[in-house]
């Protein structure tokens, strides 16, 4: 199968609709994705990115039924990832001496995942490949999310293929922003900045300047997961300007884990304080042992503040919070406070290490937290309120 977007310009991906897992096990995908691949046809062809390695001969076959893999002149490679390079082995057994083109930075990671010598034509920011009446112009944009990913434009059709950036784990037989569900549309882009490109805002901010600099009209944005940005493609731009820019809405998110319901009590009592002290404010409880992680660090991205709580155990704080810390130090967000909580039976060291991994995360604590010795009586619960009334100020 193949959909013409526009100008000879076909998306021909493959739609992984049961894929629940990505990254490995570390990103779920509950509405299952897509690995886009665009053939641009003009006086050459060009073939920009391909697909996972498990849909290679699929993918290589369902190419095949749309173009002669020999009339393909160009083979470009934005990004080194598997989920878009995993089908350049197969592809190039079939046509072994295209030349590929990508940055420095994807020679190595290509040649370090493949072991191949394929015939590499290394390109920079403003370089341009002529299609015939089009040019392909290459804009490097390194981090976003690898070292080697970069984006290329056509001109005349006013397309950019932004690879990752843009993109969401959205599978939809569609295949554009403005016939899909909106709210599971923008729900998967802003999980996806969320987990994916939070530690990369300050270059995501500068990208998009770079690139609108440069003056470009832009028709239509092609990114390598999910759907084509064809309506108003700035509105996505706009959006991840906004997230980049350290985003936060009016929201509190209470994650936690519990072993024997004293924690979770506490949570309770938090969150029912918080939302009944500030109108307006949304509060959201996750139990982190029990609710998917990434849709949790979603929420975290939203809010202002976040408490976390855990019961001390074995003089330290249960694995599923512990993860949860690490998970959040990698994504280093920024412009958010927080707060610990949680019970104990006796050492009550959870506490303590709580808001030493916040602060590692790069939370501003706004408090040494609230720490109850084993279940909260009424006296208990009503300290917890107490504890909750005294963050207002920071919301
Ligand atoms: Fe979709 Fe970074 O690969």
């Amino acid at each position: 199968m193949s959909i013409m977007l526009k100008d000879n310009v076909h998306w021909v991906g493959v739609t992984d609709w049961s894929l629940r897992k990505f990254h490995g096990e570390e990103y779920s995908t509950h509405r299952g994705s897509t690995y886009n691949s665009y053939l641009v046809q003009d006086e050459k062809t060009a073939l920009i990115d391909t697909a996972w390695g498990p849909f290679a001969r699929q993918y290589v076959e369902n190419l095949a039924r749309t173009v002669d893999l020999d009339r393909i002149d160009f083979v470009v490679a934005n990004h080194g990832e598997p989920d878009h390079s995993g089908a350049l082995p197969e592809l190039m057994r079939h046509i072994p001496n295209r030349p590929v083109y990508c940055t420095a930075n994807a020679v190595k990671s290509l040649k370090g995942q493949y072991h191949a010598d394929w015939n590499f034509q290394v390109v920079k920011t403003g370089d341009r490949l002529s299609l015939g009446s089009r040019e392909l112009i290459f804009i490097e944009a390194p981090m976003l999310h690898w070292p080697d990913t970069m984006f290329c434009y056509l001109t005349g059709s006013s397309i950019l293929f932004s690879n990752d950036a843009f993109g969401q784990h959205l599978a939809s037989e569609t295949m554009y922003n403005d016939l899909v569900d909106q709210c599971e549309l923008w729900q998967e882009a802003i999980k996806y900045y969320a987990n994916i490109l939070t530690p990369f805002s300050r270059l995501v901010e500068k990208k998009i300047m770079d690139f609108a600099a440069l003056s470009l009209p832009l028709d239509m944005i092609c990114p390598s997961h999910g759907v084509v940005w064809r309506d108003n493609p700035m509105q996505v731009v706009a959006q991840y300007l906004e997230w980049a820019k350290d985003y936060q809405e009016n929201q509190v998110t209470v994650v936690y884990d519990s072993m024997w319901g004293a924690t979770r009590a506490m949570a309770d009592a938090l969150a029912q304080t918080l939302a009944a002290e500030v109108p307006g404010l949304a509060v959201k409880v996750f139990n982190i042992a029990k609710q998917d992680k990434n849709d949790v660090i979603t929420e975290v991205f939203k809010s202002k503040v976040l408490l976390l709580g855990s019961s001390t155990i074995n003089r330290g704080i249960l694995s599923a919070v512990a993860a949860f810390l690490e998970e959040m130090r990698g994504l280093g967000f920024k412009n958010k406070k927080a707060a610990a909580f949680g019970s104990y039976g006796w050492s009550g060291e959870g506490l303590r290490q709580i808001s030493e991994g916040l602060k590692g995360a790069g939370f501003e604590v706004l408090s040494e937290g609230v720490r109850e010795l084993w279940k909260p009586d009424a006296a208990g619960l009503d300290r917890c309120r107490e504890f909750a009334r005294s963050l207002v100020p920071a919301l």
